[in-house]
């Protein structure tokens, strides 16, 4: 099968969240099952240098934005069998941000507009086109408007349905290229939302975890777009996210300061080193939390904001927070830095290595999200053997099982409503069963065997293109 993904970051490349890690890995795992991937970005300007001169000119053509021709050039950088297009303009992705600036409406639109464009010219004869996200929403609607004959199949995936690409209506007329009969599939409440428009105009719709794609039918996790979900239900299904774990591979991994594979003595080191990095005690036996995560309320900081003081008053325990983001929350955070001197710290930055030292010599992940589409770190977590304690949300719920002291099942521990006492309570049950040996050990091994990897989930979208391309078959019949 000819695949093309389209998304707007990807790991190595350039990355602010999890979209970047599953571009950069689902590919990798569809193309081992013997399919041809492609996968187009931006040109964003923090394209490491060493890779945009291993990236190849193709060319360059005009593409018609707000009424002018703008540039659009086309590179090409071939890793491994993945062809990664990148589509050239200085303008619009040679700055800092991805997103958040105040012409993304433009930006988008230009690079989707380019990205058919460049198919037309690579003469890519395309069996499934995979879109993600808002930034790629319009590709799904301009394909069934500008282009005609056997197209595609469309498949659009939510990796966040709170992030819309949600525009002022006056974009509509200045720089979108639809037809006036189409608008009303583009508005909503008001404005043009880049997200609702892929949800009517793709095939399929996939979201990354079968519980977030039953939650999102309904308020508050539809996030206004749920009546419209419901109507596409038929078409929507959700796959579960997996990580690279290759690049996530304790036995491996250069970031760490002492390699290990089901090993809990190296891993300790690891414990005793990071202590030693982050200034903390050197306590061998007291339980290490660590929560990693970008610095939004849904990822749950206001609960444990509200559960901080109880915990690290009462538990001989320690605490580091890692991630960037709302300044309010860095602050709160700092706040309790100045108080726990001894068992806490905040580190308000995005930085990968500390990351992976962070997964490796900690004992516990803390991740008590509010919605959880998917959810890696706890995946990450996993990897490096240590326990995830997690809000049942979304992905969060489908790939923790809370472990039961009584049969030893489960591989992580977790709580339902979102809610201080719950949490705390799941805390301190957790740290009970940290301090017995043998229930301690159960739990180890079930999450050993966890399943990480994207084997299972590339078998499942490779099932439903072939099936988007039987029901196209049928259809020509
Ligand atoms: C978004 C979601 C996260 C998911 C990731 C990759 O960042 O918030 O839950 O894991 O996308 O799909």
């Amino acid at each position: 099968m000819n695949i093309v993904m389209v998304a707007s970051e990807c790991t190595p490349f350039f990355k602010t969240g999890g979209l970047a890690d599953v571009i950069g890995s689902l590919p990798s795992a569809l193309a081992e099952r013997g399919h041809t991937l492609s996968v187009f970005l931006p040109k964003h300007a923090s394209l490491p240098a060493e890779l945009t001169e291993h990236a190849t000119f193709l060319e360059s053509f005009d593409v018609r934005v707000k009424w002018r021709k703008q540039y659009g050039g086309l590179y090409l950088y071939q890793k491994e069998e993945i062809s990664y297009y990148f589509i050239d303009n200085e303008y619009y992705f040679n700055r800092p941000a991805l997103y958040g600036e105040n012409d993304d409406a433009e930006r988008y639109a230009f690079f989707t507009h380019a990205c058919l464009e460049a198919f037309d010219r690579l003469q890519l004869a395309i069996d499934i086109l995979h879109c993600h996200d808002w930034q790629t929403g319009l590709l799904p609607a301009y394909l069934h408007q500008h282009r005609s004959g056997r197209l595609p199949k469309t498949v659009f995936t939510i990796h966040n349905l709170k992030y819309q690409g949600v525009f002022p209506l006056s974009v509509f007329d200045e720089l979108l290229h639809f037809r006036e009969s189409d608008r009303s599939q583009l508005e909503m409440n008001g404005a043009i939302n880049f997200m609702k428009t892929a949800l009517l105009y793709a095939d399929w719709i996939t979201t990354v975890s079968p519980s977030y794609a039953r939650e999102i039918l309904q308020h508050p996790f539809g996030e206004g777009l749920e009546s419209i979900l419901a109507q596409r239900q038929p078409m929507l299904s959700g796959i579960l996210n997996g990580i690279d774990e290759k690049s996530y591979h304790p036995g491996r991994d250069q970031a760490l300061y002492q390699t290990y594979t089901r090993q809990p003595a190296r891993k300790q080191l690891n414990k005793v080193r990071l202590q030693q990095e982050l200034g903390l005690p050197v306590l061998t036996e007291a339980p290490l939390f660590v929560m990693i995560s970008r610095l939004v309320e849904e990822k749950g900081i206001p609960l444990l904001l509200a559960v901080v003081d109880q915990l690290l008053s009462s538990e001989t325990m320690q605490l580091v927070i890692l991630g960037e983001g709302d300044p309010l929350l860095a602050n709160a955070l700092q706040n309790v830095a100045a108080r726990y001197p001894d068992s806490f710290r905040f580190i308000g930055e995005f930085n990968e290595s500390l990351a992976r030292r962070l997964y490796a010599g900690s004992d516990f992940l803390l991740m008590p999200s509010r919605f959880e589409p998917c959810g890696l770190s706890q995946l990450i977590a996993l990897r490096y053997e240590t326990v995830p304690i997690v809000r049942e949300t979304g992905g969060l719920k489908d790939t923790i099982r809370p472990f039961n002291e009584c049969s030893g099942e489960g591989n992580g521990f977790s709580f339902t409503h979102y809610r201080a006492d719950d949490f705390l309570h799941t805390i301190r049950y957790a740290i009970h069963q940290y301090g017995r040996p043998e229930k301690w050990r159960q739990l180890q091994l079930t999450m050993y065997n966890s399943r990480l990897g994207w084997n299972q989930s590339a078998g499942a979208y490779e099932q439903l293109y072939n099936q988007l391309l039987s029901e196209e078959a049928d259809t020509y019949d």
